[in-house]
C-alpha cells in the first residue's frame, strides 16, 4: 500500500527565512508574489515542537510483535509505545500484567525504533537496569510512586542511556510534576494520562486538557505526551491544548487504514503548532 502522508518540515521553513534567496526576495523591488502565495510562510511561528506519533503496542497482536512493530513504522509511526505493567493488585497501581524487559529485548533485535516505555509499576527503580540493557529508549515512570526517590531514579535512567519522562494519573494534580522539571537532572517529557492507566480502548477524558495547557504555557519546549483514548475524534482538542507526543492504541490498530489515522494525528499536531 502506498502511503501518501506529507510531513511538515519545520527546518525547511526556518532555513528559507535565513537563506540568501529569501533575503533577496524581500528586498527586491520586483517582488514576484506567485511563489510566496503558493507557499504557506508563517512569519511568527509560536514554537517548534515536533510531532511524535506513538502507536501503543498494547493493542497489537502480541504473538506477532516484531511484524506489528514494523507494520506501524511503515505506516508512519515515529515511536513505539510500550506499556509495562506489573499487575501488582496488592499495591493497586494497575490491575493488569503486560510485558517486561525480556520482551523489549526481543523486540530490540528486530527494530532500531524509539521504544517509548511507559512504566505502570509500583517500583520503577527495580526496572531501570534491565530495561536499559534490553534496549529501551524512553523510560517514563509515574510520579505517584516516586515522590521520594525521583532524583535517584532520573540519574539512573540517564546513566543507562535512556530518556527520562514522568507520567501522571487523571487524579494527580499537574503541580506534582513541577519539581521534576527543574534543577540539574530534570525529566525530558511529561505524559498526561487521559484515561485511568491499565487498559487500552477507554474513553478519552477531556478535563485532562487543562493539565496539558498549563504545562505548555509554563514549559513551551517540553515534550508533552497524551495517552488514552486518542484518535481522530479527540486529537484536535489535545493538539490545541499543546500536546505534541500522541499515544494511540485502539484507534490506530483498529482502523482499516492505520496509516491514515497516523497521518491525521500528525497533521493535527503540526497545524496546532504552526499558528501564526
Ligand atoms: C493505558 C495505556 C495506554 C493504552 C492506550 O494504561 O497506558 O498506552 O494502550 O490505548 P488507547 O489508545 O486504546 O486508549
Ligand atoms: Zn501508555
Amino acid at each position: 500500500m502506498q502511503i501518501t502522508e506529507t510531513r511538515f518540515k519545520w527546518q525547511d521553513t526556518f532555513d528559507s527565512f535565513s537563506s540568501p534567496l529569501f533575503s533577496a526576495n524581500i528586498s527586491s523591488a520586483h517582488f514576484d508574489p506567485a511563489p510566496i502565495s503558493s507557499f504557506p510562510i508563517c512569519f511568527t511561528p509560536v514554537q517548534i515542537m515536533e510531532a511524535k506519533i506513538a502507536p501503543s503496542m498494547l493493542s497489537s497482536d502480541f504473538a506477532n510483535l516484531a511484524s506489528e512493530a514494523q507494520r506501524m513504522l511503515t505506516f508512519g509511526a515515529d515511536w513505539l509505545h510500550m506499556d509495562i505493567m506489573d499487575g501488582c493488585v496488592q499495591a493497586h497501581f494497575v490491575p493488569n500484567l503486560t510485558i517486561g524487559a525480556p520482551v523489549i529485548e526481543s523486540l530490540r533485535k528486530h527494530t532500531k525504533a524509539y521504544l517509548d516505555c511507559h512504566l505502570m509499576v509500583t517500583n520503577p527503580l527495580d526496572y531501570v537496569d534491565q530495561l536499559g540493557k534490553a534496549g529501551a529508549s524512553g523510560f517514563t515512570f509515574h510520579v505517584e510512586v516516586t515522590k521520594d526517590n525521583w532524583q535517584e531514579l532520573v540519574k539512573r535512567i540517564k546513566s543507562k542511556g535512556m530518556r527520562p519522562g514522568v507520567a501522571l494519573k487523571p487524579g494527580t494534580p499537574v503541580e506534582d510534576v513541577y519539581p521534576l522539571l527543574e534543577g540539574v537532572d530534570p525529566v525530558e517529557m511529561v505524559l498526561v494520562m487521559t484515561v485511568e492507566p491499565g487498559f487500552g480502548g477507554q474513553k478519552f477524558m477531556p478535563d485532562m486538557m487543562n493539565k496539558v495547557r498549563t504545562l505548555r504555557e509554563k514549559y513551551p519546549k517540553l515534550d508533552i505526551e497524551v495517552d488514552g483514548g486518542l484518535g481522530p475524534s479527540t486529537i484536535d482538542v489535545a493538539a490545541a491544548a499543546g500536546a505534541n507526543c500522541i499515544v494511540a492504541g485502539s484507534s490506530v490498530f483498529g482502523a482499516p487504514e492505520p496509516a491514515q489515522v497516523i497521518s491525521l494525528l500528525r497533521t493535527s499536531v503540526n497545524k496546532a503548532r504552526t499558528i501564526c
